[in-house]
């Protein structure tokens, strides 16, 4: 039984109904739940089991407590504060530029206690649950340590590394009250002009496939089990990154089969790995909005994949449904019949409540439904332990921004750098080296973590605390008077042994960073590698960048080119490879286009492109990574259903060997059956065998990830033992 207050003494009741009179709010006033007696009821009992807690609690539950489960409001929206009480409202989020003032670790954990506090006063004090973007690093808070962006992660190939960023991030998180980060993006990005790619942990299902080990990060093996989890978030379902012209929240165009081939094998991994929620795609899949899309949602993501945790929209995305601003009760109805449990309103919520109620009470929302919903959101909530401890453990308040994070930030910033060019082996550089470096992202933690940090947008300059690729650079030299800094260029003489010039983009976010219109560098570096050029002296090129820039036609000027990414705050890791203390190791996450005109370009589509996906040099010239061993693999069969004369069999291939895969076949005996459809792979059938092998999509598998294919054959499944070989 907590010591908390998780219920008030019936004044308070009587406040909060007397308050609904005086407010004059759209809803009715919550019908009285009954004040539950001292002692601690079935749902307040944590030795019982999960679903029996809900069954309890849901009985005890009004419509009116259950709406307001499923309604997610902005921190900042919320006016009152008691409003949180009286509409039952069940969760709060900090969208991107949400923040508090003084922006410390500890003024969240206290705005955060301070909301949860209030939400325990309703007279079931069912806890709130509090959701941000934590998406490299607990980017909101200044201070914090900034990780990496997913498509530098992707470049390292090390799930084991992204889950103990997971882990790190759930600690910082955990520090500041927080319980719920709406990461990872397992967006598999298509196609470079989108303003997300850098979201994405790659082009292929199997990266962000294998990087859901930040889900296991976040949560723990299982949600709850232990101190600091944090409930996950597999976001966007379903195909955001492969929007035609990689438009922002465009429109998907791909049959089913490339859509479940491409864009549906990462979030199969992380329901596996039991992810507790999944955030919804603003795009569309060939015109059907996904937050309308009740086979997808319903169907597939519930019903196929077997996702037991609950769905929450994107923000304010049931407004988009009828493409009219605002949203309306038929919009609400159509998201929550397709399958969204919670809606992240954002801000109007008395409206919300109102068309949602009238939706209900109209019968164009069943009770089910609305039972279905608060069942998952409530299981979430109670494996995470917040009826026990609903207040911020403030034993990890002290790990923001700890020399622990910041060192394994370091160490994946190193293990993202892609070296790509190395002409005469300039690179490692010399420590004794004069150098002069140059660039507007050398010395700017803004331009080196990107977006989402200290704010939506992220923006340049000094947004937080940490170390620029400048400040890694002197601090690595043996005598920092040997490096000269200027932005621009000026002043470069053929002195130098080198010039170092870290350029890139400026950061941006979501479709502020859509590029329709080419991929260039922009005119100050251009400027700036001119006057480098006319020097004369060798150049090393530091490209600080979401994806692939559009760099062919500089490249013959530079001796060397290192694809940073976004590395975030601790920019030594980039001077860890610059000057050798770290080998290269990284390999392209994204294939690398020849021009902006190639895009999409990815890996199989039989483009030539600058540099193929998975390319990475290391120093002395050869392959970062061994020629990959063939690998082992097993192949599990599975009879998704089955009718007089016929079956439909799911095969999941999972890479169990330590080296990545490059493809795979699957073979075992069909038992007499014959197969009359297949899809995510090509068959052959031979004396009652057949055999499936790998599609270009899906042929790389990192260690421990997995992928499937599926058929639909005619006779009886048996129970066939199928047989995988790995290449
Ligand atoms: C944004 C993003 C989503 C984010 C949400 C809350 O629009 O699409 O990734 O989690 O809103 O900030």
């Amino acid at each position: 039984m907590s010591l908390l207050p998780t219920r008030r003494p019936v004044t308070a009741l009587a406040l909060c109904v007397t308050a609904l009179v005086l407010t004059g709010p759209a809803v009715a006033a919550p019908e009285p739940a009954g004040a539950p007696s001292a002692a601690a009821l079935p749902y307040q009992d944590a030795s019982l089991a999960v679903a029996d807690r809900v069954d309890d609690l849901l009985s005890r539950m009004s419509l009116d407590d259950k709406l307001g489960q499923m309604t997610q409001i902005e921190k900042d929206a919320l006016v009152p504060r008691s409003d949180l009480a009286t509409y039952r409202i069940g969760s709060v989020l900090s969208g991107g530029d949400s923040t508090v003032s003084p922006n410390t670790a500890q003024t969240w954990a206290d705005t955060y206690d301070s909301l949860q506090r209030t939400a325990l006063t309703t007279p079931l004090g069912i806890p709130m649950i509090y959701g941000i973007d934590a998406v490299h690093g607990h980017n909101a808070v200044r201070g914090a340590t900034i990780f990496p962006h997913n498509i530098g992660l992707g470049a390292t190939r090390d799930p084991a590394l992204v889950q103990s960023i997971g882990r790190a991030v759930a600690e910082e998180v955990s520090g500041t009250g927080i319980d719920w980060d709406f990461a990872p993006c397992l967006c598999v990005a298509r196609d470079d002009r989108w303003g997300r790619t850098y979201e994405s942990y790659g082009e292929t299902p199997e990266l962000p496939a294998a990087m859901t080990s930040f889900v296991t990060g976040l949560q723990g093996e299982t949600l709850g089990a232990g101190p600091a989890s944090v409930l996950a978030t597999a976001k966007h379902f379903i195909g955001d990154g492969g929007t035609t012209g990689g438009v922002d929240q465009g429109d998907t165009r791909l049959s089913e089969a490339e859509l479940r081939a491409v864009h549906l094998p990462p979030f199969k991994e992380a329901v596996r790995r039991g992810v507790g929620s999944v955030m919804l795609s603003y795009s569309s899949w060939n015109g059907v909005r996904s937050h309308a899309n009740k086979y997808l949602v319903t169907e597939v993501l519930k019903g196929e994949l077997g996702f037991t945790g609950f769905v929450v929209s994107d923000w304010a995305a049931v407004d988009q449904l009828d493409g009219q601003t605002g949203f309306t009760g038929a919009e609400i109805a159509t998201a929550v019949n397709a399958g969204v449990d919670m809606v992240m309103v954002p801000n109007d919520y008395r409206k919300f409540l109102t068309l949602l109620r009238g939706e209900v009470t109209a019968g164009r929302v069943p009770q089910a439904r609305i039972d279905d919903a608060n069942r998952r959101v409530l299981t979430e909530k109670f494996r995470l332990g917040l009826f026990e401890k609903p207040l911020t453990d403030r034993s990890y308040t002290g790990t923001v921004g700890s020399a622990a994070h910041r060192s394994l930030a370091r160490r994946a910033v190193g293990a993202s750098q892609v070296l790509l060019k190395n002409e005469g082996g300039i690179l490692p550089l010399p420590k004794s080296a004069k150098l002069f470096v140059a660039g507007k992202s050398a010395d700017d933690i803004g331009n080196q973590s990107g977006g989402w940090t200290v704010g939506w947008q992220g923006r340049s300059g000094p947004v937080t605390d940490g170390t620029t690729v400048l400040q890694g650079i002197r601090a690595t030299v043996t005598d920092p008077a040997r490096i000269t800094y200027d932005r621009y260029g000026n002043g470069i003489d053929p002195t130098y042994t080198a010039a170092v010039a870290v350029v890139g983009e400026t950061p941006y976010a979501e479709g502020r960073g859509d590029r329709p219109n080419g991929l260039g560098l922009d005119q100050e570096d251009l400027q700036t590698l001119g006057r480098l050029k006319a020097s004369g002296v060798p150049v090393v090129v530091v490209l600080v960048s979401g994806r692939p820039l559009d760099i062919a036609a500089q490249l013959p000027d530079w001796r060397a080119l290192l694809a940073a990414w976004l590395p975030g705050t601790e920019g030594a890791g980039v001077s860890d490879v610059l000057f050798g203390d770290r080998a290269p190791t990284g390999r392209l996450p994204v294939t690398w286009m020849r021009s902006a005109s190639q895009e999409p370009v990815n890996d199989g589509d039989g483009k030539t492109p600058l540099f193929p996906y998975g390319f990475g040099l290391t120093y002395g010239g050869t392959d970062p990574t061994p020629t990959p061993t063939p690998g082992a693999c097993t192949a599990q069969f599975r009879t998704a259903s089955s009718w007089q004369g016929g079956y439909q069999a799911e095969i999941t291939v999972r890479n169990t060997g330590s080296a990545a895969l490059t493809g795979w076949s699957v073979d075992w005996d069909l038992g007499g059956s014959t197969v009359s459809s297949l899809w995510n792979g090509s068959l052959t059938t031979a004396q009652g065998r057949a055999t499936v092998r790998n599609t270009a999509f899906n042929g790389s598998l990192l260690p421990g990830a997995t992928t499937s294919f599926g058929l639909t054959a005619n006779g009886t499944a048996g129970a066939p033992a199928p047989h995988c070989s790995g290449t």
